[in-house]
């Protein structure tokens, strides 16, 4: 028997649930489904279990889109202080771990729990296990079918995020209802995701294990956090971060001494000149690294002995080491996907298809991706609400 409610959404992750939660508790009748045997499963893995939920620095300047206004409305509109006063009503704990980044100080399944909690409020019909089967729209209607059902709806909300891990069962299925409805998708690639080394690096792929603090650069773009290397290439923070620019051909600049000027290994010669380059860079960075940065370096000798320009050189290269990633480790890797369905094709007030009535696109699956550190949930949670009030 069909079954009829006030909208459909596709996707109980982040934006799924939250999206839901809000329209229910405005009086919606909400069905949600998942092909997944349980709701948000992402959450629960995210922030290494700690659910890094939102962050104090949010501002448009720390997402990428075609479109660089697009996500403005959405996020002053549902803010993270409005997300914060959501977890403290629900008295869950957290703490600031380092730049802006808020966490829960006990589980990520504290998140689920709360929106699991507020969707029951709302009456939602959750369904989960439930593999969509087909999605057709006449009549002012939209339905779908699963293997076990079918409802219609005047409303449809795609929230099934992106194909980042598909072991998890992330999908582009978003891309392919974007396109069955004539609309535009950006190119989704891999983002926060680990970059992989050519063989003219295999000398640091050694390093494996290795994490230093860096600035890490592409183009005007540089992120300051620690990068570690793999026996793959680099990742940590800084790298996964720029990784979201970085396209493929171009270098990846790292600064290894982000402390110091391009004078300080001339400043070293007068301060250390009975040290060798390498001792001298031992104080300062892991060995292994100092190691192997000595070696591509090649100045023999001890300070004293070396010639004021090549010190400069070699200082100038520490700042400003290039690197040229192969690719990176893809979706198997990535924390996000950049790209999806076009902004040019939604509201940003609504969330809602300009040329589709009654279709939304929210969280991951539009071309927003947000830095790592609580950016992406908030987008999940800002564009939910968005589409959660028109519903
Ligand atoms: P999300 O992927 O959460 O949800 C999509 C849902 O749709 C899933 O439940 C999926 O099963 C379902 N689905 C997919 N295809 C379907 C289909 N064909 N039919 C039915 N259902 C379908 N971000 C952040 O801000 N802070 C953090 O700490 C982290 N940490 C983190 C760790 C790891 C390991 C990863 C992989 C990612 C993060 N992220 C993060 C990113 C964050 O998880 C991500 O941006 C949001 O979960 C996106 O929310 P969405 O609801 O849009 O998609």
């Amino acid at each position: 028997m069909k079954k009829s409610y006030d909208a459909i959404i596709l996707g109980a992750g982040a934006a799924g649930l939250f999206c839901a939660a809000e329209a229910g508790l405005r009086g919606r009748r909400i069905l949600l489904i998942d092909h997944a045997e349980k709701p948000g499963k992402k959450i629960l893995i995210s922030g290494g279990g700690r659910c890094n939920f939102t962050n104090l620095g949010v501002s448009p300047e720390c997402y990428l889109s075609a479109n660089r206004h697009f996500m403005k409305s959405a996020l002053s509109r549902y803010t993270a202080q409005d997300f914060i006063a959501l977890v403290d009503h629900y008295g869950i704990p957290w703490h600031e771990k380092t730049l802006g980044q808020l966490f829960c100080d006990g589980s990520s399944r504290q998140i689920v729990d709360l929106l699991l909690g507020r969707c029951k409020q709302g009456q939602v019909a959750l369904q989960c296990g439930k593999a969509v089967r087909s999605v057709t729209h006449a009549d002012g209607f939209y339905r779908v079918t699963t293997d076990d059902f079918e409802a219609e709806a005047p409303a449809l909300v795609v929230a099934t995020g992106g194909p980042a891990i598909p072991k998890m069962g992330a999908t582009g299925f978003a891309y392919e209802l974007a396109r069955q409805f004539n609309l535009k998708v950006v190119q989704p690639r891999p983002a926060l995701v680990p970059l992989t080394l050519s063989r003219e690096d295999a000398l640091f792929r050694e390093l494996s294990g290795v994490a230093s603090e860096v600035i890490a650069s592409y183009g005007k773009t540089a992120f300051r956090e620690a990068a570690l290397f793999t026996h793959r290439g680099l990742s940590g923070p800084a790298i996964l971060q720029i990784s979201s620019y970085w396209q493929s051909g171009h270098p990846v600049r790292i600064n290894f001494c982000p402390t110091e000027n391009t004078e300080w290994l001339v400043k070293a010669k007068s301060n250390s000149p009975k040290n060798t380059l390498c001792q001298f860079l031992r104080r300062h960075l892991p060995d292994r690294l100092a190691d192997v940065l000595n070696e591509r370096l090649a100045l023999d000798g001890i300070l004293a002995e070396l010639p004021d320009k090549a010190l400069r050189r070699a200082g100038a290269q520490l700042a400003n080491w290039e690197f040229y990633p192969d690719g990176t480790e893809g979706y198997a890797k990535a924390e996000v996907t950049a790209g999806g369905v076009s902004t040019a094709e939604l509201s940003s007030q609504t969330m809602e298809a300009k040329r589709v009535s009654g279709l939304y696109f929210i969280g991951e699956a539009v071309d927003v991706t947000g830095w790592l550190g609580g950016y992406n949930f908030q987008w999940a949670w800002s564009s939910g609400w968005a589409a959660a009030q028109i519903l």
